[in-house]
């Protein structure tokens, strides 16, 4: 299993993770790759060979970061993906003097929320009817960063 950037040759099966797994099938490649070309986003890819199985895609902006979406394939759920993935993001942002990353969360979403308590973020507030399709509340998380 390997970790790069996300490149112009896996566009396609990055594409398919967040819409299968994220739900954002509206999501196209082209607004995929302007948002990969941003120098303050960073996607990164987990695979093995030319199999993309793991993506995570966060933003980091002066000493604030956000973590926009991370996911795992199902077949490949609980192996510790994402956790390498995390961790991954957590040097970056340490490496960049970021002090805190947030992240926002449906609440009915337990193994998401468990998966970063696991990562000590914390609950910071509920926002009502963050989310659509379905309405949804949504928690804001954040980890601070010594
Ligand atoms: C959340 C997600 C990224 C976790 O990926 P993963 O690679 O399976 O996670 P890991 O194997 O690294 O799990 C690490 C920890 O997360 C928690 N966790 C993961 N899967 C869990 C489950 N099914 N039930 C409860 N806790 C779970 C556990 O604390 C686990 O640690 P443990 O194995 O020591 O108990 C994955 O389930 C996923 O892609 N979900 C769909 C997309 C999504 O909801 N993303 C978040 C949007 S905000």
């Amino acid at each position: 299993m390997e970790f790069c950037k996300l490149t112009s040759d896996f566009i396609d099966q990055t594409l398919q993770i967040y819409k299968t797994c994220l739900n954002q099938t509206n999501l196209s490649e082209s607004t995929l790759k302007i948002t990969n070309s941003y120098p303050y986003n960073h996607i990164y890819i987990a695979k093995i060979k030319s199999q993309v199985f793991g993506i995570i895609d966060y933003t980091i902006l002066s000493d604030e970061a956000y973590l926009n979406n991370i996911a795992v394939l199902p077949k490949y759920r609980n192996q510790k993906v994402a956790s390498d993935l995390m961790e991954n993001m957590i040097d970056t942002c340490k490496n960049q003097n970021v002090k805190s990353i947030s992240l926002e969360v449906r609440c009915s979403n337990h193994i998401a929320i468990s998966f970063y308590e696991k990562f000590n973020f914390t609950k910071l507030a509920k926002r009502s009817n963050l989310y659509s399709q379905p309405t949804e509340d949504g928690w804001v998380m954040e980890l601070a960063i010594k």
